[in-house]
C-alpha cells in the first residue's frame, strides 16, 4: 500500500536513494528548501507502509505575461506550473507512482487555474519522455545544450484553461525539429559504434 502525503522537510534527509540515479537532476538542499517554502502544496512524496520514500515531485508556479488573444479579447495567460522534478526509487518503478504523482501536482494546478504545465526533460531520456508524452505532454521546443552534457526539451500540458491550446501554438518549429532528430541519430550512431567497439573487443 502506498501514501502520498506533502513533503516534509525531514524527508530531505531520506531521500539520497532517490535522487543519486542518473537521469534525476540532482539540485542544492537550498534549492528544495526554497521550493519547499514557496509552494509546499506542489510537493508530494510517495511512502510505503515501512516510511520508506518511494519517489517523490515537485513543481512551482511561475507567472507569465504572455498576451492571448487580441483587441477586445485580449487577456493575460496569468501563470503556468512547472515540474521541477519527479523522481521514483528504482525498486517502485512501472507501478504507477509516477503518474500518481504527475496527476496529483497536474490537479493543483488546474485547482490553482494555470494554464499550462511544463517541464525540461534530456534528450537521452526517452523512457522518461514516453512517460510524459502518455501524461499528455507534448514536446514544445529542442533546448540546445540544456544541460552540460546533453541537449533536453521543454515538454508542455495545456490545462483545462487552455481550451485552444494556445501555450502549444509557437510549438517546435521544422529546423529545430530537423536539428533535434540529427541530434538522436547522431546519439543512436554513438550508441552502435559504441556496441560494435565492445563485440570486436570481445572477440580479440
Ligand atoms: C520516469 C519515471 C518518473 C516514471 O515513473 P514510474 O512510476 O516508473 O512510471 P509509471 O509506472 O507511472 O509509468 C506509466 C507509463 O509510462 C511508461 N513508462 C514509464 N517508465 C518507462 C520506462 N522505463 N520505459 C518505457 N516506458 C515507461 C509506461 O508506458 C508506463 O505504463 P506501463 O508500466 O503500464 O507500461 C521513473 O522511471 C524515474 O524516476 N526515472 C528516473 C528519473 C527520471 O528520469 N525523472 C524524469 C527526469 S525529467
Amino acid at each position: 500500500m502506498t501514501a502520498v502525503r506533502e513533503l516534509a522537510f525531514d524527508d530531505l534527509f531520506k531521500f539520497n536513494r532517490i535522487i543519486f540515479d542518473p537521469l534525476t537532476e540532482v539540485y542544492s538542499i537550498s534549492f528544495f528548501v526554497s521550493r519547499l517554502i514557496e509552494f509546499p502544496m506542489l510537493a508530494k512524496v510517495a511512502v510505503a507502509p515501512n516510511e520508506q520514500l518511494m519517489g517523490f515531485a515537485m513543481g512551482t508556479r511561475i507567472i507569465n505575461e504572455d498576451v492571448v488573444g487580441d483587441g477586445n479579447d485580449s487577456r493575460v495567460m496569468g501563470s503556468h506550473g512547472h515540474v521541477s522534478v519527479v523522481s521514483i526509487d528504482s525498486d517502485f518503478r512501472r507501478l504507477g507512482l509516477g503518474t500518481l504523482l504527475m496527476d496529483g501536482l497536474k490537479a493543483k494546478m488546474e485547482v490553482d487555474g494555470d494554464w499550462y504545465v511544463d517541464l525540461f526533460v534530456r534528450c537521452k531520456n526517452q523512457n522518461a519522455i514516453k512517460f510524459y508524452e502518455l501524461l499528455g505532454y507534448v514536446k514544445y521546443c529542442f533546448l540546445s545544450k540544456y544541460y552540460v552534457d546533453d541537449y533536453g526539451y521543454e515538454m508542455r500540458l495545456p490545462l483545462s484553461q487552455d481550451v485552444e491550446g494556445v501555450c502549444l501554438k509557437r510549438k517546435v518549429n521544422v529546423i529545430e525539429g530537423f536539428y533535434s532528430a540529427g541530434q538522436e541519430m547522431l546519439q543512436l550512431v554513438r550508441v552502435v559504434m559504441d556496441r560494435l567497439k565492445n563485440a570486436i573487443m570481445n572477440m580479440l
